[in-house]
């Protein structure tokens, strides 16, 4: 087999649950108003999942929506992989739970853990599966139930995130380049920025840290802020570069939907404001799952058309970051 192949997207799907909260709902919750929100972040409202619906239950709808936008069946998977910072528990996979909801028996399944980022490193992940030629065809989905992690009792956070799944169906072949090579990164050193602290082997479950509130998402905005602008607008110049393509040949840009302020910086560095994506006044920070239902939509609203180059680009807790381009081939 020639090494490396093309390797496609050839099905994209996404799935928000039914319930919206807008800032007017959110001012009844936590002193804020409709007005800072917006200002700040660019977000109007967000849909929230019902207490029942788990990740993995949004995540299957997004990927049923992928399955039959790709035309294939469930037991055409042979690789499934759910990225989420949400998952229905710690162990099994989320990726487990959604296999058994679509009936993928012949896939093998686990989550990756890139907090925002997830959804890229999926791609990434499975791009190089399929072209080293382990598995034919795969199927990853970024879903996030963020309103169960994030303290609804701290405007600081809860206003800006959101529920929701979306999801891409991979395969070998296609024409022109389709997934082309992505640039990642992380940091360690800067996890305390943005995390959940407690509740895993480090800060187990109990009383003292309920009180203390350590389950939930904690966040310094200002410098999360900062370091998502430098590292996005970065792994975008170098992404472009690592596959050759010049940023004027970019159709579609589509960054991580986590506050527009953030998005229209990038934008303004790259000089791309007027091919900039965004669904962030919609959904708010769907962690995992924004950049999949933002591709989603722009692929069915039409801005993302067949032949066009189309760049990625996420940040998430950890650090974490990443960049990629696609040529759209269907
Ligand atoms: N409503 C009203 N006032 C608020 C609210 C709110 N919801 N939240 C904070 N404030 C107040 C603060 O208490 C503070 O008041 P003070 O001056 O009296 O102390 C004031 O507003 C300013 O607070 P800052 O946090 O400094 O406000 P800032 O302008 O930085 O905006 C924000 C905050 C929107 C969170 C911004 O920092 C931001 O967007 N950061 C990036 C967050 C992000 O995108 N995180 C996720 C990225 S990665 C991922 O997706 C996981």
């Amino acid at each position: 087999m020639d090494l490396p192949r093309t390797v496609s997207i050839i099905g994209t799907g996404s799935y928000v649950p039914e319930k919206v909260l807008t800032n007017h709902d959110l001012e009844k919750i936590v002193e804020t108003t409709d007005e800072w929100i917006h200002s700040r972040t660019g977000m109007r409202e967000r849909h929230i999942a019902a207490p029942g619906q788990a990740s993995s239950d949004l995540g299957t709808e997004a990927a049923k929506a992928a399955l039959a936008d790709a035309g294939i069946e469930a037991g055409e998977l042979d690789l499934l992989i759910v990225a989420t910072l949400s998952p229905d528990m710690f162990f099994p996979s989320t990726a487990c739970f959604v296999q058994e909801k679509i009936g993928a028996k012949n896939a093998y399944c686990y989550d990756l853990g890139a907090a925002c980022s997830g959804f890229l490193f999926a791609l990434d992940a499975a791009k190089n599966q399929i072209a080293s030629g382990a598995v034919k065809t795969a199927l990853v989905i970024g879903t996030e139930k963020m309103s169960t992690f994030i303290d609804w009792e701290d405007r600081g956070t809860c206003i800006l995130f959101g529920d929701g799944a979306g999801a891409a169906v991979l395969q070998a072949g296609g024409e022109g380049r389709g997934i082309m090579k992505s640039v990642m990164g992380s940091d360690g050193s800067l996890a305390d920025l943005l995390w959940t602290p407690g509740g895993g082997s480090r800060n187990p479950i109990s009383h003292e840290m309920i009180d203390q509130r350590q389950q939930y998402l904690k966040m310094r905005g200002r410098e999360v802020f900062k370091h998502a602008v430098v590292r996005m607008t970065e792994a975008v110049v170098q992404a472009l570069e690592k596959n050759d393509v010049g940023v004027d040949e970019i159709k579609c840009f589509i960054p991580h939907q986590a506050n527009i302020r953030i998005i229209d910086a990038i934008a303004k560095r790259l000089g791309i404001a007027d091919r900039i994506y965004t669904n962030v006044e919609k959904y708010a920070n769907t962690s995992s799952a924004a950049l999949a239902i933002a591709l989603d939509e722009a692929v069915k609203d039409g801005t993302i058309q067949k032949g066009d180059l189309v760049a990625l680009t996420v940040f998430g807790g950890g650090f974490t970051w990443g960049a990629n381009v696609l040529e759209w081939n269907r």
